[in-house]
Protein backbone atom coordinates (compact mmCIF):
# COMPACT_ATOMS: atom_id res chain seq x y z
CA UNK A 1 0.00 0.00 0.00
CA UNK A 2 1.17 3.56 -0.59
CA UNK A 3 2.58 5.63 2.26
CA UNK A 4 -0.36 7.92 2.78
CA UNK A 5 -3.09 5.31 3.39
CA UNK A 6 -6.03 4.47 1.17
CA UNK A 7 -7.62 7.03 -1.10
CA UNK A 8 -11.39 7.23 -0.60
CA UNK A 9 -12.46 8.36 -4.05
CA UNK A 10 -11.99 7.40 -7.67
CA UNK A 11 -10.56 9.93 -10.13
CA UNK A 12 -10.89 9.93 -13.87
CA UNK A 13 -11.27 12.18 -16.89
CA UNK A 14 -14.72 12.32 -18.48
CA UNK A 15 -14.30 13.65 -22.01
CA UNK A 16 -12.33 16.81 -21.14
CA UNK A 17 -13.16 17.16 -17.46
CA UNK A 18 -11.54 15.86 -14.31
CA UNK A 19 -13.95 13.97 -12.06
CA UNK A 20 -13.52 12.94 -8.44
CA UNK A 21 -16.18 10.66 -6.94
CA UNK A 22 -16.48 9.25 -3.47
CA UNK A 23 -20.16 8.27 -3.67
CA UNK A 24 -19.64 5.13 -5.71
CA UNK A 25 -21.26 1.80 -4.87
CA UNK A 26 -19.76 -1.55 -5.87
CA UNK A 27 -22.53 -2.33 -8.34
CA UNK A 28 -22.76 1.12 -9.98
CA UNK A 29 -22.26 0.86 -13.73
CA UNK A 30 -20.55 3.40 -15.92
CA UNK A 31 -23.66 3.62 -18.12
CA UNK A 32 -25.94 4.49 -15.19
CA UNK A 33 -23.46 7.09 -14.04
CA UNK A 34 -23.40 8.71 -17.48
CA UNK A 35 -27.11 8.62 -18.12
CA UNK A 36 -28.65 9.02 -14.67
CA UNK A 37 -26.14 11.13 -12.83
CA UNK A 38 -24.64 13.18 -15.64
CA UNK A 39 -27.62 13.36 -17.98
CA UNK A 40 -25.39 12.21 -20.83
CA UNK A 41 -27.94 10.09 -22.64
CA UNK A 42 -26.04 9.61 -25.91
CA UNK A 43 -24.92 6.16 -24.77
CA UNK A 44 -27.98 3.91 -24.90
CA UNK A 45 -29.09 0.98 -22.83
CA UNK A 46 -30.25 -1.85 -25.07
CA UNK A 47 -29.60 -5.16 -23.38
CA UNK A 48 -27.62 -4.27 -20.23
CA UNK A 49 -25.76 -7.53 -20.84
CA UNK A 50 -22.79 -6.67 -23.04
CA UNK A 51 -24.51 -8.07 -26.12
CA UNK A 52 -25.84 -5.19 -28.24
CA UNK A 53 -23.15 -2.51 -28.01
CA UNK A 54 -25.63 0.41 -27.81
CA UNK A 55 -23.78 1.61 -24.70
CA UNK A 56 -20.30 1.52 -26.25
CA UNK A 57 -17.86 4.09 -24.87
CA UNK A 58 -14.13 4.45 -25.22
CA UNK A 59 -11.87 3.98 -22.24
CA UNK A 60 -8.34 5.31 -22.37
CA UNK A 61 -5.99 3.78 -19.86
CA UNK A 62 -2.30 3.66 -19.26
CA UNK A 63 -0.85 0.27 -20.09
CA UNK A 64 2.76 0.11 -18.92
CA UNK A 65 2.79 3.91 -19.09
CA UNK A 66 1.31 4.18 -22.63
CA UNK A 67 -2.18 5.51 -23.26
CA UNK A 68 -4.42 3.00 -25.03
CA UNK A 69 -8.05 3.59 -26.05
CA UNK A 70 -10.47 0.67 -26.23
CA UNK A 71 -14.20 0.29 -26.85
CA UNK A 72 -16.11 -1.19 -23.92
CA UNK A 73 -19.72 -1.90 -22.99
CA UNK A 74 -20.49 0.73 -20.37
CA UNK A 75 -23.62 -1.18 -19.24
CA UNK A 76 -21.51 -3.87 -17.58
CA UNK A 77 -18.40 -1.81 -16.96
CA UNK A 78 -18.46 -1.09 -13.26
CA UNK A 79 -17.89 2.55 -12.39
CA UNK A 80 -15.19 1.91 -9.79
CA UNK A 81 -13.02 0.25 -12.42
CA UNK A 82 -12.55 3.48 -14.36
CA UNK A 83 -10.32 4.99 -11.70
CA UNK A 84 -7.31 6.47 -13.51
CA UNK A 85 -8.97 6.24 -16.96
CA UNK A 86 -10.14 8.64 -19.67
CA UNK A 87 -13.81 8.01 -20.49
CA UNK A 88 -14.79 9.20 -23.96
CA UNK A 89 -18.50 9.24 -24.76
CA UNK A 90 -20.34 9.92 -28.00
CA UNK A 91 -21.05 13.44 -26.73
CA UNK A 92 -17.32 14.18 -27.11
CA UNK A 93 -17.33 13.59 -30.84
CA UNK A 94 -19.32 16.54 -32.14
CA UNK A 95 -17.16 19.63 -32.52
CA UNK A 96 -17.98 22.75 -30.42
CA UNK A 97 -19.33 24.49 -33.54
CA UNK A 98 -21.73 21.58 -34.14
CA UNK A 99 -19.79 19.97 -36.99
CA UNK A 100 -19.88 16.21 -36.99
CA UNK A 101 -16.91 13.97 -36.52
CA UNK A 102 -15.87 12.04 -39.71
CA UNK A 103 -17.56 8.86 -38.48
CA UNK A 104 -20.83 10.61 -37.78
CA UNK A 105 -20.75 12.37 -41.15
CA UNK A 106 -19.99 9.12 -42.97
CA UNK A 107 -22.93 7.46 -41.18
CA UNK A 108 -25.25 10.31 -42.22
CA UNK A 109 -24.12 10.25 -45.84
CA UNK A 110 -24.44 6.48 -46.25
CA UNK A 111 -27.78 6.27 -44.39
CA UNK A 112 -26.06 4.16 -41.75
CA UNK A 113 -28.71 5.08 -39.19
CA UNK A 114 -32.43 4.34 -39.33
CA UNK A 115 -34.23 4.19 -35.98
CA UNK A 116 -30.93 5.35 -34.50
CA UNK A 117 -30.92 3.34 -31.31
CA UNK A 118 -27.75 1.43 -32.15
CA UNK A 119 -26.08 4.42 -33.81
CA UNK A 120 -24.15 6.00 -30.92
CA UNK A 121 -22.68 2.61 -30.04
CA UNK A 122 -21.79 1.87 -33.65
CA UNK A 123 -20.20 5.29 -34.00
CA UNK A 124 -18.07 4.67 -30.91
CA UNK A 125 -17.00 1.22 -32.06
CA UNK A 126 -16.04 2.59 -35.46
CA UNK A 127 -14.24 5.46 -33.78
CA UNK A 128 -12.03 3.06 -31.81
CA UNK A 129 -11.39 1.09 -35.01
CA UNK A 130 -10.59 4.18 -37.11
CA UNK A 131 -8.11 5.55 -34.58
CA UNK A 132 -6.17 2.28 -34.86
CA UNK A 133 -6.90 1.46 -38.55
CA UNK A 134 -7.70 4.51 -40.69
CA UNK A 135 -8.01 2.29 -43.79
CA UNK A 136 -9.71 -0.79 -42.42
CA UNK A 137 -10.27 -3.98 -44.37
CA UNK A 138 -13.79 -5.41 -44.49
CA UNK A 139 -12.62 -8.15 -42.14
CA UNK A 140 -11.50 -5.52 -39.62
CA UNK A 141 -14.83 -3.69 -39.91
CA UNK A 142 -16.80 -6.89 -39.46
CA UNK A 143 -14.75 -7.82 -36.41
CA UNK A 144 -15.26 -4.32 -35.01
CA UNK A 145 -19.03 -4.62 -35.40
CA UNK A 146 -19.35 -8.13 -33.92
CA UNK A 147 -20.50 -6.56 -30.66
CA UNK A 148 -22.94 -4.02 -32.16
CA UNK A 149 -26.44 -5.18 -33.02
CA UNK A 150 -28.54 -3.23 -35.52
CA UNK A 151 -32.01 -4.44 -36.34
CA UNK A 152 -32.78 -1.85 -39.03
CA UNK A 153 -30.01 -1.27 -41.52
CA UNK A 154 -28.86 -4.75 -42.47
CA UNK A 155 -25.34 -3.44 -41.82
CA UNK A 156 -24.38 -2.71 -45.43
CA UNK A 157 -24.82 1.09 -45.06
CA UNK A 158 -22.78 0.90 -41.86
CA UNK A 159 -20.08 -1.05 -43.71
CA UNK A 160 -20.08 1.65 -46.39
CA UNK A 161 -19.73 4.33 -43.74
CA UNK A 162 -16.86 2.48 -42.12
CA UNK A 163 -15.01 2.15 -45.42
CA UNK A 164 -15.27 5.88 -46.11
CA UNK A 165 -14.52 7.53 -42.75
CA UNK A 166 -11.10 8.72 -43.85
CA UNK A 167 -12.68 10.61 -46.77
CA UNK A 168 -14.11 12.97 -44.16
CA UNK A 169 -10.99 13.72 -42.18
CA UNK A 170 -7.67 12.37 -41.04
CA UNK A 171 -6.88 10.61 -37.81
CA UNK A 172 -4.02 13.03 -37.25
CA UNK A 173 -6.55 15.89 -36.96
CA UNK A 174 -8.79 14.02 -34.57
CA UNK A 175 -9.14 15.70 -31.16
CA UNK A 176 -8.21 12.50 -29.29
CA UNK A 177 -4.97 12.24 -31.25
CA UNK A 178 -4.25 15.90 -30.70
CA UNK A 179 -4.81 15.68 -26.93
CA UNK A 180 -3.03 12.33 -26.63
CA UNK A 181 0.11 13.63 -24.86
CA UNK A 182 -1.87 15.95 -22.62
CA UNK A 183 -4.28 13.19 -21.54
CA UNK A 184 -1.42 10.77 -21.00
CA UNK A 185 0.24 13.29 -18.68
CA UNK A 186 -3.01 13.94 -16.82
CA UNK A 187 -3.66 10.23 -16.35
CA UNK A 188 -0.10 9.71 -15.21
CA UNK A 189 -0.72 12.24 -12.44
CA UNK A 190 -3.82 10.33 -11.34
CA UNK A 191 -1.76 7.21 -10.75
CA UNK A 192 -0.56 7.54 -7.18
CA UNK A 193 -0.03 3.80 -6.46
CA UNK A 194 -2.38 3.98 -3.49
CA UNK A 195 -5.08 1.56 -2.52
CA UNK A 196 -8.59 2.95 -3.07
CA UNK A 197 -11.21 2.08 -0.45
CA UNK A 198 -14.73 3.45 -0.72
CA UNK A 199 -17.62 2.77 1.64
CA UNK A 200 -20.86 4.07 0.20
CA UNK A 201 -24.52 3.18 0.60
CA UNK A 202 -23.68 0.03 2.55
CA UNK A 203 -21.25 -1.24 -0.06
CA UNK A 204 -17.49 -1.50 0.00
CA UNK A 205 -15.04 -1.13 -2.88
CA UNK A 206 -11.33 -1.87 -2.90
CA UNK A 207 -8.90 -1.14 -5.70
CA UNK A 208 -5.65 -2.64 -4.46
CA UNK A 209 -2.41 -0.72 -4.96
CA UNK A 210 -0.59 -3.72 -6.44
CA UNK A 211 -0.78 -7.53 -6.55
CA UNK A 212 0.64 -7.98 -3.04
CA UNK A 213 -2.06 -5.64 -1.81
CA UNK A 214 -4.63 -7.60 -3.83
CA UNK A 215 -3.50 -10.82 -2.14
CA UNK A 216 -3.81 -9.10 1.21
CA UNK A 217 -7.28 -7.71 0.45
CA UNK A 218 -8.62 -11.06 -0.82
CA UNK A 219 -7.27 -12.84 2.24
CA UNK A 220 -8.68 -10.36 4.74
CA UNK A 221 -12.05 -9.22 3.35
CA UNK A 222 -15.09 -11.28 4.24
CA UNK A 223 -16.60 -13.05 1.17
CA UNK A 224 -15.25 -10.58 -1.37
CA UNK A 225 -16.19 -10.57 -5.04
CA UNK A 226 -13.12 -10.36 -7.24
CA UNK A 227 -13.95 -8.18 -10.24
CA UNK A 228 -11.61 -8.37 -13.21
CA UNK A 229 -13.25 -7.44 -16.53
CA UNK A 230 -16.80 -7.75 -15.11
CA UNK A 231 -18.07 -9.43 -18.29
CA UNK A 232 -19.56 -12.09 -16.03
CA UNK A 233 -19.87 -10.12 -12.78
CA UNK A 234 -21.48 -7.16 -14.59
CA UNK A 235 -24.38 -9.43 -15.56
CA UNK A 236 -24.78 -10.67 -11.99
CA UNK A 237 -25.44 -7.00 -11.20
CA UNK A 238 -27.62 -5.98 -14.12
CA UNK A 239 -29.56 -9.21 -14.60
CA UNK A 240 -29.53 -11.02 -11.24
CA UNK A 241 -29.49 -7.87 -9.05
CA UNK A 242 -26.85 -9.61 -6.97
CA UNK A 243 -24.96 -7.71 -4.31
CA UNK A 244 -21.23 -7.92 -4.95
CA UNK A 245 -19.88 -5.98 -1.98
CA UNK A 246 -17.18 -6.05 -0.85
CA UNK A 247 -15.84 -5.86 -4.39
CA UNK A 248 -12.12 -6.08 -5.04
CA UNK A 249 -11.17 -4.77 -8.47
CA UNK A 250 -8.15 -6.08 -10.38
CA UNK A 251 -8.44 -4.64 -13.91
CA UNK A 252 -6.07 -1.74 -13.24
CA UNK A 253 -3.18 -3.96 -12.14
CA UNK A 254 -0.57 -4.21 -14.91
CA UNK A 255 1.27 -6.81 -12.83
CA UNK A 256 -1.63 -9.21 -13.43
CA UNK A 257 -1.12 -8.79 -17.17
CA UNK A 258 2.54 -9.82 -17.22
CA UNK A 259 3.69 -12.38 -19.74
CA UNK A 260 6.90 -14.32 -19.18
CA UNK A 261 8.49 -17.01 -21.27
CA UNK A 262 11.19 -19.65 -20.98
CA UNK A 263 12.24 -22.50 -23.26
CA UNK A 264 9.47 -24.77 -22.03
CA UNK A 265 6.48 -22.56 -21.30
CA UNK A 266 4.78 -19.21 -21.46
CA UNK A 267 3.14 -17.78 -18.36
CA UNK A 268 0.34 -15.23 -18.67
CA UNK A 269 -1.06 -13.12 -15.87
CA UNK A 270 -4.68 -13.90 -15.01
CA UNK A 271 -5.65 -10.30 -15.81
CA UNK A 272 -4.69 -10.51 -19.48
CA UNK A 273 -7.74 -9.53 -21.52
CA UNK A 274 -8.74 -11.40 -24.65
CA UNK A 275 -7.56 -8.46 -26.77
CA UNK A 276 -4.21 -8.45 -25.00
CA UNK A 277 -3.96 -12.23 -25.30
CA UNK A 278 -4.57 -11.91 -29.03
CA UNK A 279 -1.23 -10.16 -29.39
CA UNK A 280 0.57 -13.01 -27.62
CA UNK A 281 -1.09 -16.43 -27.61
CA UNK A 282 -1.54 -17.00 -31.38
CA UNK A 283 2.23 -16.57 -31.86
CA UNK A 284 2.80 -19.62 -29.71
CA UNK A 285 -0.48 -21.45 -30.26
CA UNK A 286 -1.90 -20.43 -33.67
CA UNK A 287 -5.25 -22.08 -33.01
CA UNK A 288 -5.94 -19.37 -30.44
CA UNK A 289 -6.21 -16.79 -33.21
CA UNK A 290 -9.50 -18.10 -34.57
CA UNK A 291 -10.83 -18.85 -31.11
CA UNK A 292 -10.18 -15.41 -29.65
CA UNK A 293 -11.85 -13.73 -32.63
CA UNK A 294 -15.01 -15.63 -31.78
CA UNK A 295 -15.20 -14.76 -28.10
CA UNK A 296 -17.76 -12.02 -27.51
CA UNK A 297 -17.43 -8.83 -29.53
CA UNK A 298 -14.57 -6.35 -29.48
CA UNK A 299 -15.98 -4.60 -26.36
CA UNK A 300 -16.15 -7.88 -24.42
CA UNK A 301 -12.68 -8.88 -25.60
CA UNK A 302 -11.33 -5.55 -24.38
CA UNK A 303 -12.70 -6.24 -20.90
CA UNK A 304 -12.93 -10.00 -20.28
CA UNK A 305 -9.87 -11.77 -18.94
CA UNK A 306 -8.57 -15.31 -19.30
CA UNK A 307 -8.30 -15.58 -15.51
CA UNK A 308 -11.98 -14.61 -15.17
CA UNK A 309 -12.98 -17.12 -17.85
CA UNK A 310 -11.30 -19.86 -15.81
CA UNK A 311 -12.28 -18.69 -12.32
CA UNK A 312 -15.94 -18.30 -13.25
CA UNK A 313 -16.04 -22.08 -13.69
CA UNK A 314 -18.58 -22.07 -16.50
CA UNK A 315 -18.88 -25.40 -18.35
CA UNK A 316 -19.28 -23.48 -21.61
CA UNK A 317 -16.32 -21.12 -21.23
CA UNK A 318 -14.07 -21.30 -24.28
CA UNK A 319 -10.54 -21.06 -22.95
CA UNK A 320 -10.57 -23.82 -20.27
CA UNK A 321 -10.88 -26.87 -22.59
CA UNK A 322 -8.40 -25.23 -24.94
CA UNK A 323 -5.86 -24.66 -22.18
CA UNK A 324 -6.52 -28.10 -20.66
CA UNK A 325 -5.42 -29.92 -23.81
CA UNK A 326 -2.28 -27.82 -23.85
CA UNK A 327 -1.49 -29.06 -20.33
CA UNK A 328 -1.84 -25.61 -18.73
CA UNK A 329 -1.25 -25.18 -15.01
CA UNK A 330 -2.88 -22.61 -12.75
CA UNK A 331 -0.87 -20.57 -10.31
CA UNK A 332 -3.11 -19.85 -7.34
CA UNK A 333 -2.09 -17.41 -4.67
CA UNK A 334 -3.22 -16.89 -1.11
CA UNK A 335 -1.45 -14.15 0.82
CA UNK A 336 2.21 -14.75 0.14
CA UNK A 337 1.94 -18.46 -0.66
CA UNK A 338 1.38 -19.94 -4.08
CA UNK A 339 0.42 -23.37 -5.35
CA UNK A 340 0.29 -24.75 -8.85
CA UNK A 341 -2.17 -27.29 -10.13
CA UNK A 342 -3.12 -28.73 -13.51
CA UNK A 343 -5.99 -26.65 -14.88
CA UNK A 344 -8.18 -29.71 -15.36
CA UNK A 345 -7.99 -30.45 -11.61
CA UNK A 346 -9.30 -26.97 -10.80
CA UNK A 347 -12.77 -27.91 -12.04
CA UNK A 348 -14.37 -30.24 -9.52
CA UNK A 349 -18.08 -30.09 -10.20
CA UNK A 350 -20.64 -27.71 -11.70
CA UNK A 351 -19.58 -24.26 -10.39
CA UNK A 352 -17.29 -25.89 -7.80
CA UNK A 353 -13.60 -25.19 -8.18
CA UNK A 354 -10.52 -26.07 -6.19
CA UNK A 355 -10.12 -22.53 -4.86
CA UNK A 356 -9.82 -21.91 -1.15
CA UNK A 357 -11.20 -18.83 0.61
CA UNK A 358 -8.69 -16.03 0.25
CA UNK A 359 -7.13 -17.57 -2.86
CA UNK A 360 -7.10 -16.12 -6.36
CA UNK A 361 -5.83 -17.04 -9.80
CA UNK A 362 -2.59 -15.19 -10.34
CA UNK A 363 -1.29 -16.69 -13.57
CA UNK A 364 -1.58 -19.52 -16.07
CA UNK A 365 1.46 -21.44 -17.23
CA UNK A 366 1.13 -23.03 -20.68
CA UNK A 367 3.71 -25.52 -21.97
CA UNK A 368 4.98 -24.58 -25.43
CA UNK A 369 3.84 -26.71 -28.33
CA UNK A 370 6.02 -29.49 -29.59
CA UNK A 371 6.41 -28.45 -33.25
CA UNK A 372 5.49 -31.98 -34.34
CA UNK A 373 2.21 -31.94 -32.45
CA UNK A 374 -1.17 -30.93 -33.78
CA UNK A 375 -3.44 -28.62 -31.85
CA UNK A 376 -6.92 -27.57 -32.93
CA UNK A 377 -10.01 -25.98 -31.40
CA UNK A 378 -13.53 -25.98 -32.84
CA UNK A 379 -16.24 -23.75 -31.48
CA UNK A 380 -19.82 -24.65 -32.38
CA UNK A 381 -22.44 -22.03 -31.60
CA UNK A 382 -25.80 -21.03 -33.01
CA UNK A 383 -24.40 -17.76 -34.39
CA UNK A 384 -20.88 -17.39 -35.68
CA UNK A 385 -20.30 -14.06 -33.95
CA UNK A 386 -20.76 -13.11 -30.33
CA UNK A 387 -22.32 -16.32 -29.16
CA UNK A 388 -21.56 -18.77 -26.40
CA UNK A 389 -20.48 -22.27 -27.43
CA UNK A 390 -23.01 -25.07 -27.59
CA UNK A 391 -20.02 -27.39 -27.78
CA UNK A 392 -16.33 -26.61 -27.97
CA UNK A 393 -13.83 -29.35 -28.77
CA UNK A 394 -10.07 -29.00 -28.26
CA UNK A 395 -7.52 -31.55 -29.47
CA UNK A 396 -3.78 -31.94 -29.01
CA UNK A 397 -2.08 -34.88 -30.68
CA UNK A 398 1.43 -36.22 -31.21
CA UNK A 399 2.06 -39.11 -33.58
CA UNK A 400 5.15 -41.32 -33.57
CA UNK A 401 7.17 -42.29 -36.64
CA UNK A 402 4.84 -45.21 -37.28
CA UNK A 403 1.84 -42.84 -37.44
CA UNK A 404 0.53 -44.17 -34.14
CA UNK A 405 -0.88 -41.96 -31.40
CA UNK A 406 1.91 -41.16 -28.96
CA UNK A 407 0.04 -38.59 -26.89
CA UNK A 408 -3.45 -37.22 -27.17
CA UNK A 409 -5.48 -34.85 -25.06
CA UNK A 410 -9.08 -34.12 -25.90
CA UNK A 411 -11.35 -31.80 -23.91
CA UNK A 412 -14.81 -30.42 -24.41
CA UNK A 413 -16.89 -27.54 -23.19
CA UNK A 414 -20.68 -27.90 -23.10
CA UNK A 415 -20.57 -31.67 -22.61
CA UNK A 416 -20.60 -31.88 -18.81
CA UNK A 417 -20.98 -29.67 -15.74
CA UNK A 418 -17.33 -28.72 -16.08
CA UNK A 419 -14.84 -28.35 -18.91
CA UNK A 420 -13.80 -32.00 -19.15
CA UNK A 421 -11.28 -34.31 -20.77
CA UNK A 422 -12.49 -37.28 -22.80
CA UNK A 423 -10.28 -39.74 -20.97
CA UNK A 424 -11.93 -42.98 -22.11
CA UNK A 425 -11.79 -41.78 -25.71
CA UNK A 426 -8.15 -40.74 -25.29
CA UNK A 427 -7.25 -44.15 -23.77
CA UNK A 428 -8.81 -45.98 -26.68
CA UNK A 429 -6.73 -43.94 -29.14
CA UNK A 430 -3.36 -44.15 -27.38
CA UNK A 431 -0.84 -46.31 -29.21
CA UNK A 432 -3.26 -46.96 -32.07
CA UNK A 433 -2.65 -46.09 -35.74
CA UNK A 434 -4.13 -42.65 -36.46
CA UNK A 435 -6.70 -43.95 -38.93
CA UNK A 436 -10.38 -43.54 -39.57
CA UNK A 437 -11.01 -47.06 -38.22
CA UNK A 438 -9.30 -46.21 -34.94
CA UNK A 439 -11.30 -43.04 -34.60
CA UNK A 440 -14.51 -44.86 -35.44
CA UNK A 441 -13.78 -47.42 -32.73
CA UNK A 442 -13.00 -44.65 -30.22
CA UNK A 443 -16.34 -42.95 -30.90
CA UNK A 444 -18.00 -45.78 -28.97
CA UNK A 445 -16.32 -44.56 -25.79
CA UNK A 446 -17.91 -41.12 -25.71
CA UNK A 447 -20.78 -42.42 -23.59
CA UNK A 448 -18.24 -43.43 -20.89
CA UNK A 449 -16.96 -39.85 -20.72
CA UNK A 450 -20.05 -37.75 -21.20
CA UNK A 451 -23.79 -37.59 -20.56
CA UNK A 452 -24.56 -34.07 -21.82
CA UNK A 453 -27.64 -32.08 -20.93
CA UNK A 454 -30.36 -30.64 -23.11
CA UNK A 455 -30.74 -26.88 -22.70
CA UNK A 456 -31.62 -23.79 -24.73
CA UNK A 457 -28.36 -24.03 -26.67
CA UNK A 458 -28.54 -27.65 -27.80
CA UNK A 459 -30.09 -31.02 -27.13
CA UNK A 460 -28.12 -33.82 -25.48
CA UNK A 461 -28.25 -35.84 -28.72
CA UNK A 462 -26.97 -32.92 -30.78
CA UNK A 463 -24.12 -32.30 -28.35
CA UNK A 464 -23.05 -35.95 -28.39
CA UNK A 465 -23.14 -36.12 -32.17
CA UNK A 466 -21.24 -32.85 -32.59
CA UNK A 467 -18.57 -33.90 -30.09
CA UNK A 468 -18.04 -37.16 -31.99
CA UNK A 469 -18.00 -35.40 -35.34
CA UNK A 470 -15.42 -32.91 -34.10
CA UNK A 471 -13.08 -35.81 -33.33
CA UNK A 472 -13.75 -37.16 -36.84
CA UNK A 473 -13.03 -33.73 -38.24
CA UNK A 474 -9.81 -33.39 -36.28
CA UNK A 475 -8.73 -36.74 -37.63
CA UNK A 476 -9.67 -35.82 -41.19
CA UNK A 477 -7.68 -32.62 -40.93
CA UNK A 478 -4.60 -34.14 -39.35
CA UNK A 479 -4.35 -37.46 -41.14
CA UNK A 480 -0.93 -38.04 -42.67
CA UNK A 481 2.13 -37.61 -40.45
CA UNK A 482 4.26 -34.60 -41.25
CA UNK A 483 1.80 -33.08 -43.72
CA UNK A 484 0.74 -29.50 -43.31
CA UNK A 485 -2.69 -29.27 -41.79
CA UNK A 486 -5.41 -27.87 -43.99
CA UNK A 487 -7.21 -24.80 -42.81
CA UNK A 488 -10.92 -25.28 -43.24
CA UNK A 489 -13.53 -22.61 -42.84
CA UNK A 490 -17.08 -23.47 -42.04
CA UNK A 491 -20.03 -21.11 -41.64
CA UNK A 492 -20.62 -22.13 -38.04
CA UNK A 493 -17.23 -23.08 -36.79
CA UNK A 494 -13.93 -21.64 -37.77
CA UNK A 495 -11.20 -24.24 -37.77
CA UNK A 496 -8.37 -23.16 -35.58
CA UNK A 497 -5.30 -25.27 -36.01
CA UNK A 498 -1.68 -25.68 -35.56
CA UNK A 499 0.13 -28.49 -37.28
C1 LIG B 1 -21.68 -10.45 -24.51
C2 LIG B 1 -20.79 -11.49 -23.92
C3 LIG B 1 -20.23 -12.46 -24.73
C4 LIG B 1 -19.42 -13.44 -24.18
N1 LIG B 1 -18.90 -14.37 -25.01
C5 LIG B 1 -18.12 -15.35 -24.50
C6 LIG B 1 -17.58 -16.35 -25.35
O1 LIG B 1 -17.77 -16.32 -26.57
N2 LIG B 1 -16.83 -17.31 -24.78
C7 LIG B 1 -16.59 -17.35 -23.44
O2 LIG B 1 -15.90 -18.25 -22.98
N3 LIG B 1 -17.08 -16.42 -22.62
C8 LIG B 1 -17.84 -15.42 -23.12
N4 LIG B 1 -18.36 -14.49 -22.28
C9 LIG B 1 -18.13 -14.60 -20.85
C10 LIG B 1 -16.98 -13.75 -20.29
O3 LIG B 1 -16.52 -12.81 -21.22
C11 LIG B 1 -15.83 -14.56 -19.83
O4 LIG B 1 -16.15 -15.56 -18.92
C12 LIG B 1 -14.72 -13.66 -19.24
O5 LIG B 1 -13.52 -14.25 -19.56
C13 LIG B 1 -14.77 -13.41 -17.75
O6 LIG B 1 -13.63 -12.62 -17.41
P1 LIG B 1 -13.80 -11.26 -16.62
O7 LIG B 1 -12.44 -10.72 -16.41
O8 LIG B 1 -14.78 -10.40 -17.26
O9 LIG B 1 -14.34 -11.86 -15.24
P2 LIG B 1 -15.28 -11.20 -14.17
O10 LIG B 1 -16.64 -11.03 -14.68
O11 LIG B 1 -14.62 -10.03 -13.57
O12 LIG B 1 -15.25 -12.40 -13.11
C14 LIG B 1 -15.78 -13.68 -13.43
C15 LIG B 1 -15.62 -14.61 -12.22
O13 LIG B 1 -14.25 -14.89 -12.01
C16 LIG B 1 -13.83 -14.40 -10.72
N5 LIG B 1 -12.49 -13.89 -10.94
C17 LIG B 1 -12.10 -12.97 -11.87
N6 LIG B 1 -10.76 -12.86 -11.86
C18 LIG B 1 -10.30 -13.71 -10.90
C19 LIG B 1 -9.00 -14.05 -10.42
N7 LIG B 1 -7.90 -13.50 -10.93
N8 LIG B 1 -8.91 -14.97 -9.42
C20 LIG B 1 -10.02 -15.56 -8.92
N9 LIG B 1 -11.27 -15.27 -9.32
C21 LIG B 1 -11.40 -14.35 -10.31
C22 LIG B 1 -14.87 -13.39 -10.32
O14 LIG B 1 -14.94 -13.23 -8.93
C23 LIG B 1 -16.11 -14.03 -10.90
O15 LIG B 1 -16.52 -15.09 -10.08
C24 LIG B 1 -19.15 -13.46 -22.80
C25 LIG B 1 -19.69 -12.47 -21.97
C26 LIG B 1 -20.50 -11.49 -22.52
C27 LIG B 1 -21.06 -10.44 -21.63
S1 LIG C 1 -26.68 -2.04 -23.44
FE1 LIG C 1 -26.35 -3.74 -24.76
S2 LIG C 1 -24.20 -3.97 -24.63
FE2 LIG C 1 -24.59 -2.46 -23.20
S1 LIG D 1 -30.68 1.83 -36.91
FE1 LIG D 1 -32.26 0.88 -35.78
S2 LIG D 1 -31.18 -0.57 -34.59
FE2 LIG D 1 -29.70 0.17 -35.92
Amino acid sequence: MGNSGPRTCIRFILNGHDVVLSDVAASDTLLDYLRLRRGMVGSKEGCAAGDCGACTTLIGRLRDGRLVYEAVDSCIRLLASIDGCHVVTVEHLTKPDGRLNPIQQAMVDTHGSQCGFCTPGIVMSLYAMWLASPSPSDATIERTLQGNLCRCTGYEPVMKAARTISHYGSVADDPLKQTYDEIQTRLDKLHDNRRVEIEHGGSRIILPANVDDLADAIATERNPTIVSGATDVGLWVTKDMRAISPAIFTGHLDELKRVTENDASITIGAGLTYSEAFAILPKHFPAFSGLLKRIGGEQVRNMGTIGGNIANGSPIADTPPTLIVLGARLILRKGKSRRTLPLEDFFIDYKVQDRQPGEFVEAIEIPKLNPASRFAVYKISKRRDEDISSVLGAFHLTLNDANCVETIRIAYGGMAGIPKRAKAVEDSLLGQPWTEDTVQAAIGNFAKDFAPLTDMRASAEYRMLVAQNLLRRFHAETEGAGEAVRLVRHPDSEAMHHG
